[in-house]
């Protein structure tokens, strides 16, 4: 059933906060489209009968959607949609979603419930015929650590092949990542210098303005490490660094993101500093005396051909200055011999801008005009305004109902990309506090820094 498309879906989780935060909103945008049009049902265990359910998905668009209720759009997704309120442990749950399903013969299920429940939902679906001929999408993140990632795969694959497994990332599904990739191969003049030779080094930062938002419960089980570097930064770094996939079989962009991966080297904790901003402890939900890091930097050693001695770093943070994500890739300095003065000429680089809007910046130094052989820094910049552009969730949920794996995390990558973190998890590394709104600079200590200093992006005009 590769290429056919879902004929249902089932949403597990359907008064919970992502449903109502963000999937009914991309749902309904998906029908808005015309990119939607096959029964959705909900699920879960509430209590509310199907008008309260419609109304909270309408709340939820209203109050969280990206562009406000496409009212026919709405409508429409509710002329489709049925409600069925049941214990996901009651074996009659599931005889009422494969009796709703009707004559669908290949639903696609959303688990978007705790991953403790998964094992049993999905035996349930499997003993209830729900699962013959269907897909599962689940959310990030995908296990605590390498061990527990291998066994929650196990809980998924008691039910479906890893093929029907589509696993979100959703910085997978964003126009400004896979523009990285676009980017660096449908240009001849990158690839010649992208490699060791003349990369110096790469930085990658996910800056955020905000706080853990009254997530401290999850956010205090999990840390920055584990929220956004180990799967969202990471593949970022993927996309910037791996080799050309063959794009015509989904599978081998898959199989180039694991190949490097697999070439990253398993992280030390000397090169990695944690910090928590002041004022965490004092969250809901965040355990007395928590230790965990809402702010982490990184160096990453890469042992393949193309990138062998270029250090990486990777930083991400809440309670930064402003909210922005970037790469710079620099690039080694142009030899002094020809000028005259006694400066040389500033390091080129490439800028990418992953949001809040993107921007792809290409940094030259060109002659300051008069007599003097000397120079300044200017930019080649290209932007992209965004003008209704898919979200990454409307992109990847239309690509698991057509069977299109390519954005999804593989089991392979998901394992190997524990396998890098896993030596720095947890409390391997001590924890410390950095004011809100700085860049965290006790957590940037002199000991990993990079040559050059860390990269401060620019504030947008919009922060
Ligand atoms: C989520 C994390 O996966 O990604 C959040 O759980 C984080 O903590 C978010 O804020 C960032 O996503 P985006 O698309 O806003 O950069």
């Amino acid at each position: 059933m590769d290429r056919i498309s879902s004929d249902a879906f089932v949403l597990f989780g359907a008064t919970g906060d992502l449903a109502h935060k963000k999937i009914f909103d991309t749902l309904h945008t998906m029908v808005r489209r015309g990119h939607l049009d096959i029964p959705v049902i909900g699920v879960a265990k509430s209590g509310m009968t199907t008008e309260q359910v419609r109304a909270r998905a309408l709340e939820g668009i209203q109050k969280f959607g990206a562009n406000g209720v496409d009212q026919a759009a709405f409508e429409k997704l509710m002329s489709r949609f049925t409600y069925i309120d049941g214990d996901y442990a009651d074996p009659a749950t599931f005889t009422a979603v494969k009796r709703a399903l009707g004559a669908a013969e290949h639903p696609i299920h959303y688990l978007a419930i705790p991953p403790s429940l998964f094992g049993s939902v999905a035996t349930s679906l499997q003993a209830s015929g729900c699962a013959t001929g269907a897909r599962v999408i689940v959310e990030k993140p995908f296990g605590h650590d390498r061990d527990s990632a291998i066994a929650l795969n196990a809980d998924l694959h008691a039910a479906f092949d890893e093929k029907n497994v589509f696993r979100i990332d959703h910085y997978l599904g964003k126009e400004a990542v896979q523009n990285i990739l676009y980017f660096r191969f449908a240009n001849a003049f990158l690839e010649p210098i992208w490699n060791r030779t003349h990369v110096k080094s790469i930085q990658i930062v996910m800056a955020e303005q905000f706080g853990v938002q009254g997530r401290g419960r999850f956010y205090d089980a999990t840390g920055c490490i584990r929220d956004v570097m180990q799967n969202h930064l990471m593949q970022v770094l993927a996309f910037l660094c791996m080799e050309p996939p063959d794009w015509r079989d989904m599978e081998r962009t898959r199989d180039e993101q694991v190949k490097f991966f697999r070439s990253v080297r398993t992280i030390e904790t000397q090169n990695v500093v944690r910090g928590q901003f002041n004022g965490y402890l004092q969250e809901d939900g965040v355990a007395p005396g928590s230790t965990m890091e809402t702010g982490a930097a990184m160096q990453l050693a890469v042992d393949n051909w193309r990138w062998s001695g270029v250090p990486i770093y990777l930083r991400a943070g809440k309670n930064m200055p402003f909210t922005c994500t970037e790469v710079r890739v620099e690039l080694h300095r142009a030899p002094g011999v020809v000028f005259f003065e006694a400066q040389p000429p500033a390091h080129n680089a490439i800028r990418f801008r992953l949001s809040p809007r993107i921007e792809i910046g290409i940094q030259a130094e060109v002659k300051t005009e008069g007599e003097r052989m000397i120079g300044e820094p200017l930019e080649l910049l290209a932007i992209d305004q965004q003008n209704d552009e898919m979200t990454p969730y409307e992109r990847l949920f239309g690509d698991a109902i057509k069977g299109d794996s390519a954005l999804f995390a593989r089991q392979d990558a998901v394992e190997e990309c524990w396998r890098i973190f896993d030596p720095i998890l947890g409390n391997a590394v001590p924890v410390h506090q950095y004011d809100i709104g700085t860049w965290g600079a006790a957590i940037t200590r002199e000991w990993l820094l990079p040559e050059g200093g860390w990269h401060i992006p620019t504030k947008p005009a919009s922060a």
